[in-house]
């Protein structure tokens, strides 16, 4: 029997309904979703595809650490945040891709107030685009910066900082972080386990 106190709706027509949200914040949180959400995870995943497409000794890794994982599991079993810590290789496949492959190009900020940098005055109200490609493209900071090599993140910090900033940084730094990260390690499990 129907439950008539639980309706189902479309998350459309819930955020639409809402009579505590204005019409920006409505805007808001459709365009986050769509832009904000969706095309940065789907990037990342279509990137790693590509990358580790590329790279036989890095798939033939992946697959080592997921069915070591997967052994220990029934086959329809749901991944855990256990199973997640023990993904050590794959989280560097996932910040080497993410240094590569430079989802967002960089972040937007305004001058509060007058800057001095290396001579350079950046005048307050000044809209400033710091290019996190730049970073992470630098070989001074990244030896062979365009080849693809999970390994150089052996016994680093992998937390990100200002020579690693795929999620921007400072008071806006994006606090999702780990629920991105998380999406690209759940599904490259399930690539390198299933296909093929
Ligand atoms: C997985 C790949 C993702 C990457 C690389 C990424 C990267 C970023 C970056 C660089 C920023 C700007 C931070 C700054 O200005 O310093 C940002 C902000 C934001 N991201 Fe993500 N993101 C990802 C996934 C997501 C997901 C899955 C969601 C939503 C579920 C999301 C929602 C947002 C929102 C709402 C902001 C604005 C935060 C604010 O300015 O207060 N992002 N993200």
């Amino acid at each position: 029997m129907e439950d008539s106190s639980f309706k189902k709706a479309a998350f459309l027509d819930v955020l639409l309904a809402s009579s505590d949200l204005s019409h920006d914040d409505k805007v808001t949180f459709v365009l986050d979703s769509l832009l904000a959400g969706y095309e940065t995870t789907s990037v990342l995943l279509s990137m790693l595809v590509y990358f580790v497409g590329h790279s036989p000794k890095c798939l033939e890794q992946l697959k080592r650490e997921h069915e070591s994982i997967r052994s220990s599991k029934g086959t329809e079993e749901f991944l855990t945040a256990e199973d997640y810590k023990k993904m050590e290789y794959t989280q560097r496949v996932i910040n080497e891709t993410l240094r590569c492959g430079n989802v967002v190009k960089f972040v937007h900020r305004r001058a509060l107030k007058d800057v001095r940098y290396k001579g350079y005055v950046i005048p307050a109200g000044w809209k400033l685009l710091p290019v996190l490609s730049s970073v992470h493209l630098d070989p001074a900071l990244y030896p062979n910066p365009q080849e693809l090599d999970p390994g150089r993140w052996e016994g680093l910090n992998q937390t990100a900082g200002k020579k690693f900033a795929p999620f921007g940084g400072g008071l806006r730094l994006f606090p999702g972080s780990e629920l991105g990260k998380v999406e690209a390690a759940f599904f490259l499990h399930h690539l390198v386990h299933c296909y093929r």
